[in-house]
């Protein structure tokens, strides 16, 4: 089920309960990021994987970094100015909207996230410049048709023109019985020539075991998390030209100053790659 933030905070349906005596991946993500929209199970799983690796709030921050390199690269060098942020999480430092009308003003941006928290926060995206705009879907990158047949998404961005989808920390959270190629690739299908999709994918390529062992303190704590090899994640690409360096460790992806010395200190693949 889709809704805009327009009736929000405080108006619910029924996909649209927190429990907070759970776990949550934008919780736990909001957690690292050092944010104040975290309860105690997210706080307790959290620490728990942080014991495991003891760089994760590095590794959330490295992922938000390419988030702006990336938004930023995409509206300067290829002259994006619409954008489909799934899985966009809490509104933190930087959101998508607030570095791409940085470069441009007239950018336009539609977040989706499935995560009723998300939806109670979502005010902080709506403040667009005035010669851009901004929407929140409340929906699930599961139901592409519902994301791009709804309302909002038409009236916000021309799906005739170019648009980046950002697929940024969220396919890992998808399992593979979800069938997520399938769905990126409905979203994908749906955007013009001209277009490009961004996209960080956590992988255990670098450290399997500290990885897995993560894996397994989610699956205890009801969580999915998928982990994808590099090969598997150049496969969400499927008929799209990867921009230059290609997937790359998320920190070795046109980095702001020196290279970093070791590129695979954060676990995540990132890449860029446009429509043909
Ligand atoms: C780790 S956060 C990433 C936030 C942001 N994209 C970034 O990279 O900084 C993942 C977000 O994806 C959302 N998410 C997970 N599964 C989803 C799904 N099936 N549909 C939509 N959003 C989803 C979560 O609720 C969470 O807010």
């Amino acid at each position: 089920m889709t809704q805009d933030a327009g009736a929000l905070p405080g108006d619910r349906d029924e996909s649209a309960v927190i429990d907070t005596t759970v776990a949550h991946s934008a919780r736990m993500y909001d957690y690292w990021l050092g944010g104040m929209t975290n309860f105690a199970a997210d706080r307790r799983l959290g620490a728990a994987v942080e014991d495991l690796i003891p760089t994760i709030r590095t590794m959330a921050w490295e992922n938000r970094r390419f988030l702006g390199r990336a938004v930023r690269r995409l509206v300067r060098q290829e002259g994006i100015r619409q954008f489909l942020d799934v899985g966009t999480g809490i509104p933190t430092r930087g959101n998508t909207h607030e570095v791409a009308q940085q470069a441009d003003p007239s950018c336009r941006v539609v977040y989706v996230d499935n995560d009723p928290i998300v939806l109670a926060h979502a005010r902080a995206l709506l403040d667009s410049t005035p010669a851009g705009r901004t929407a929140y879907l409340h929906a699930d990158l599961r139901e592409p048709g519902a994301i791009l047949g709804h309302p909002a998404l038409r009236e916000t961005l021309d799906l005739d023109r170019p648009v980046a989808l950002m697929l940024l920390g969220v396919l890992m959270l998808v399992a593979d019985a979800d069938r997520p190629r399938d769905h990126v690739q409905e979203l994908m299908a749906a955007l013009p020539s001209g277009s490009c999709v961004a996209l960080s994918h956590v992988t255990a390529d670098f450290d399997p075991a500290a990885v897995g062992a993560v894996v397994d303190a989610e699956g205890e704590g009801r969580m999915v998390l998928v982990p994808r090899t590099r090969a598997e994640v150049a496969a969400f690409f499927d008929g799209w030209e990867l921009l230059e360096p290609g997937i790359v460790p998320v920190m070795a992806w046109h980095p702001d100053g020196e290279p970093p010395a070791d590129p695979q200190a954060a676990y995540y693949w990132a890449g860029v790659a446009r429509k043909p």
